[in-house]
């Protein structure tokens, strides 16, 4: 039977979230400003959640609070454009950026108990996000608000909305920080280390939460651990010293890391040393932000940096929906060559 009413695929059709030539730096007394996201390109689909993976001081929050029109001063948008359903971000007034904040795009931060007012009960903090952005009454706020919490699995809803951020178990409250950025069902869901303060098995279930949620809108899951990003994500965006490293889908980067740094994170994830693989432990630290590239910055760490690394590589397409940004790349098929 000929299928002419097959919806077009998803994925095939334009992104919500992109993100083109971003770089953010920092202004310095005596020099150029230190650049801490340095030209990143990067693209959410509906439907879609892409992992941001990196190690601390990569640069991945600057990213998100760039994409939330919240970069802290004195750092500043240097260059580039995002765009939200085609409209471009960078250059809203904060007037309009309040308009766009918690109603178009919802961030979970780290920290619950940076993102939710101490003083506020959970039902007032929903229900003021509701009322910002929604014409309703309180009544039907509250509503919202309890549909909300029931949505990301909290156990008597209306009985929480009284609470305070301080009564909640960690658990708990990462739970409420979802459902204020879900609230208002925004088109794209930005998640920063969300999970990194819970516990492991606390750890699963908000997985778990964020997985169907993200997946209905389309989301960004920023994690410096390549074991989450496996979990939930389609596909993953490795950042590195402000740049991206390597794209790719999840499964394709798990199977055949191809950038070195990729190689190391996934060596530090326990349960992927599987046959065959080595251990390849990360040596020494990233580098502080400077405000001009000369080598690639990984070079210091790398155990195949050659002469060639004294340019920094740029991040070139080497498959469909792959790319990466490494002049002496890792073999396609590591767990062959490590066989030998
Ligand atoms: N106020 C600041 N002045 C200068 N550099 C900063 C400032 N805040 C953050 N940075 C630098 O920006 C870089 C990226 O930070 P961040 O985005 O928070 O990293 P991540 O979220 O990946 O851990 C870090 O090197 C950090 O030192
Ligand atoms: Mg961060």
């Amino acid at each position: 039977m000929a299928d002419t009413n097959t919806p077009p695929d998803a994925r095939t059709e334009a992104p919500l979230l992109e993100i083109r030539g971003l770089r953010i730096g920092f202004p310095r007394p005596d020099g150029p400003p230190l650049v801490v996201v340095d030209g990143v390109d990067l693209s959410i689909r509906q439907g879609e959640i892409l992992g941001l993976v990196g190690e601390s001081g990569s640069g991945k929050s600057m990213l998100a609070l760039a994409a939330m029109g919240l970069v802290p001063a004195p750092g500043y948008v240097m260059a580039g454009d995002i765009r939200l359903d085609g409209r471009d971000l960078v250059t809203l007034s904060e007037r309009e950026w309040q308009k766009v904040r918690g109603r178009t795009l919802g961030m979970v931060f780290q920290d619950p108990m940076t993102g939710l007012n101490p003083v506020r009960s959970v039902g007032a903090l929903l229900g003021e996000s509701v009322r910002r952005h929604q014409k309703v009454g309180p009544e039907e706020a509250a509503a919202i608000s309890e549909a909300a919490l029931k949505a990301v699995g909290i156990p008597a809803a209306r009985e929480r909305l009284a609470a305070f951020p301080h009564q909640l178990s960690g658990g708990l409250r990462q739970r409420v920080m979802i459902a204020l950025a879900l609230v208002n069902r925004p088109r794209v869901i930005i998640a920063d280390e969300p999970t990194t303060a819970l516990d492991a098995t606390i750890q699963a279930q908000i997985l778990d939460l964020l997985r169907d949620r993200l997946h209905e809108a389309g989301g960004l899951m920023i994690t410096h651990d390549l074991g989450v990003a496996a979990e939930i994500c389609d596909r993953i965006a490795v950042i590195y010293h402000g740049r991206i490293v390597e794209t790719g889908r999840t499964r394709d980067v798990l199977a055949a890391p191809r950038h070195p740094y990729t190689a190391g994170l996934l060596a530090a994830v326990p349960r992927f040393h599987g046959r065959g693989t080595r251990l390849i432990p990360i040596r020494g630290a990233p580098p502080g932000p400077v405000s001009e590239r000369v080598e690639c910055s990984f070079r210091p760490r790398c155990a195949k940096a050659a002469p060639e690394c004294a340019a920094a590589p740029a991040l070139e397409a080497i498959a469909p929906g792959r790319s990466v940004a490494c002049h002496h790349p890792v073999a396609a098929a590591p767990a062959r060559e490590d066989a030998q």
